[in-house]
């Protein structure tokens, strides 16, 4: 018996190339270098430019993406773009996307789910391409997340960036085992009880404006430890591995000791985990397709490899999701 299974087939990236220091940072406000960097990880961020919009981020890390897989816009039938910075209200950043790629068939949307974004779109492009609706789907996840920013608020202005990153999938029939290549499942949740504690304090419906991000940061912290915790256990479970099968773990960059702490965990050396938080801060949802990029850029991660990727953000909204690399007979 065959299983239909989600390939990924190409990722990549793009960040804007205008960067804020630390130190930058520390002359606007009453904040450190040596704060930030002990208490989060990061040095620096990637900020975009005027005039420059999350589709236009999201449209260079998707063109990445597909010569990395070395399809045509034309090849893909979904675009899924996880944002909570669309360019506007409506329509969906995707179609924006979608118009930029010059595709004009299938289906362009967006997804709502904060920094988990890019985990949520890849588990709903991966059940249409498993239910053979879709065969091959393009997920980004793209931000111009300091647009959020209350560049006043140390507590939260510090601790975020901008980026884009995107991958490829493809549908391909596996024999269904943990052996298999592509997406081996996906493990999404949430609760609304706790939205109070990450949220924008603004939106069309309520106040008719964008808002800016609050945070109880140490709530979000304690929770992230353990549903980040609980969720990597219950992916590796549903698939009958243990953390010693994951070949690497592309976590969510939000702070280097929720990363550090998951792996442990884990019992994962610091080896099998990427960490990119020093340079491109927190991404929200495009965080772990720019981490998952830049470790298969730069040779760390590569076909075959077990990846366990997980995220978790406002909502509060969490999951994971474990990939095998690329495809069978493939270079
Ligand atoms: O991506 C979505 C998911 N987000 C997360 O996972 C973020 C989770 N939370 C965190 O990463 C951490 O809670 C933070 C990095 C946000 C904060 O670290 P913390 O160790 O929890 O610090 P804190 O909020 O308890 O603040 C400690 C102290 C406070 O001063 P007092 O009250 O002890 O005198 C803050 O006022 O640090 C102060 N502080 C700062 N100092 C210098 C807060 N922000 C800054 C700052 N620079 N930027």
């Amino acid at each position: 018996m065959t299983t239909r299974r989600s390939l990924l087939l190409g990722c990549g990236s793009y960040l804007p190339e205008q960067i804020l220091t630390n130190a930058e940072l520390s002359e606007r406000i009453d904040t450190s270098d040596e704060w930030i960097v002990q208490r989060t990880g990061i040095r620096q961020r990637h900020v975009a430019g005027d005039g420059e919009f999350t589709s236009d981020l999201g449209l260079a890390a998707a063109r990445d993406a597909l010569k990395s897989a070395k399809l045509d816009a034309g090849d893909v039938d979904m675009i899924i773009v996880a944002t909570t910075t669309p360019d506007n209200t409506f329509p969906a950043t995707g179609t924006k996307i979608q118009a930029g790629l010059g595709v004009n068939h299938g289906a362009a949307f967006d997804i709502q789910a904060v920094c988990a974004g890019f985990v949520y779109a890849l588990a709903v492009a991966d059940n249409f391409i498993k239910s053979g609706q879709v065969d091959t789907a393009l997920v980004i996840g793209a931000e111009t997340f300091t647009r959020l920013l209350d560049w006043k608020d140390r507590s939260t202005c510090v601790l975020f960036g901008d980026g884009a990153g995107a991958v490829v999938l493809q549908g391909h029939d596996g024999n269904g085992s943990s052996t298999d290549y592509g997406v081996l499942s996906t493990h999404l949740h949430s609760d609304g009880r706790e939205r109070d504690i990450l949220y924008v304090d603004g939106g069309p419906s309520s106040t008719k404006t964008t808002g800016h991000v609050k945070m109880v940061g140490k709530e979000v912290y304690r929770h992230a430890i353990s549903k980040l915790g609980n969720v990597i256990e219950e992916a590796l479970g549903a698939n009958g591995l243990g953390s010693e099968d994951v070949d690497w773990l592309v976590p969510h960059q939000a702070n280097r000791r929720i990363i550090d702490g998951m792996a442990n965990r884990m019992n994962l050396p610091a080896e099998k985990v990427v960490c990119c938080i020093d340079h491109h801060a927190n991404t929200s949802a495009a965080s772990v397709p720019l981490a998952l990029t830049e470790a298969v850029r730069d040779g760390r991660i590569k076909r075959g490899d077990l990846v366990l990727m997980e995220a978790i953000g406002g909502g509060l909204a969490w999951g994971a999701c474990l990939v095998r690399m690329g495809y069978p007979n493939g270079t």
